[in-house]
Order: structure tokens, then sequence, then C-alpha cells
């Protein structure tokens, strides 16, 4: 199973879970691309996508998903599945966690993309987050900043669901 996992990080949390989603994945093809050096048009190669954005700035995307924003609009995502994760700090901005993976997921979503690989958003501490609907996350939510043992558990409960509904 081939798949593209596009990411931006700033200070390498994204990075390091991007790592981890491919040793989970072990038995998928997955090419990793971090955007800064990487454009988004690139993601017209693949059915399946995994896109991978921390919040920054108080409920804003990483800056390089900030720059190349606009480059999404130039890909078909009809057809193709898409998964999201996200790293962000539940505690400090608890009414912005994860908003990135919101206003990423919305964006694809109005371009065709599928959205696969909810993740229950009970247990976290937050008050609001954009990427929040019914109950869910529109994709896995990672808190390096104040849950950082909950991380490795996290990425493979997830990969295991990714795996069957990219299927
Ligand atoms: C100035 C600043 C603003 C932040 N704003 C948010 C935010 O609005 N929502 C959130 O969930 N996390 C926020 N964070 C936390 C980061 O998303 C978190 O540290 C993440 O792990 C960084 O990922 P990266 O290392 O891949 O860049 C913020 C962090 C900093 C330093």
């Amino acid at each position: 199973m081939k798949i593209g996992l596009f990411y931006g990080t700033t200070s390498a949390a994204t990075q390091e879970v991007a790592s981890l989603i491919q040793d989970n994945l072990i038995d998928c093809d997955i090419e990793i691309h971090d955007i800064y050096d990487n454009n988004l048009e690139r993601m017209s190669e693949f059915d399946r996508l995994i896109i991978g954005c921390p919040t920054w700035d108080i409920g804003l995307l990483q800056e390089d998903w900030r720059s190349k924003f606009g480059d999404l609009n130039k890909v078909d995502f009809t057809g193709k599945k898409v998964a999201y994760f996200g790293c962000g700090d539940q505690n400090i901005y608890s009414s912005s966690f994860l908003d990135a993976i919101g206003i990423l997921e919305e964006k694809i979503s109005s371009l065709g993309g599928m959205t696969i690989g909810h993740w229950p958003s009970e247990g976290y501490t937050h008050d609001f987050s954009k990427a929040e609907k019914n109950g869910h996350f529109v994709g896995l939510g990672i808190d390096n900043d104040n849950e950082p043992e909950l991380t490795e558990d996290r990425v493979t409960e997830w990969c295991k669901k990714i795996y069957i509904e990219f299927k």
C-alpha cells in the first residue's frame, strides 16, 4: 500500500511522530515529505495521504503549511483517502488545541478529500478545538508537551485503524 505522508514542523515533534507512523505501518510503502522542501502538488501522486501539522501561534497552522496553504487548490483530492495527525498542547492552548488539523481537514475535504482516521476526543482536557466534531477529532491528537508517555500507544492504535480504513 503506497502512502504519501506530508508534514510540517517547527520544533521537530511532528517529524518524530511521522517516523513513528512509518515504523508502525511496516507493510506499507510510506514516502515522507517535509513540506519545507517539498511541493504540495506532489500529493497528486498518491491515492492515500497522511497529513501532519502542529498548531502554532494560538490556533494557526505551522508556518510552512501557512505559506503553502494556497497550493492545496492545485491538487484534485477527489477519490483520495486522507488521514490527519496533529501535535498540540491541551493545557496552555486549551481553547485552540489541534486547530490546525481542523483547518486543513476542512480545506482538503472541500477539495474532494475523504477523511479517514477519526480519533476519540475523550480523555483530553482541552476546552475547544476546531478539529473536534461529535466527540471525535478529525485525526490523531498528540500532546508531547504534556503527555509524551502516551504518544507511542496512541500512534500504534491509530495506525491499526488507518491501515484498515485505507484498504
Ligand atoms: C507560541 C506557541 C503557540 C502555540 N499554539 C498552540 C495552539 O494554539 N494550539 C495547540 O494545540 N498547540 C499550540 N502550541 C503547542 C505546539 O503545537 C506543540 O508544542 C507542538 O508539539 C509543536 O510541534 P512541532 O515541534 O512539530 O512544531 C503552541 C506552542 C507555542 C510555543
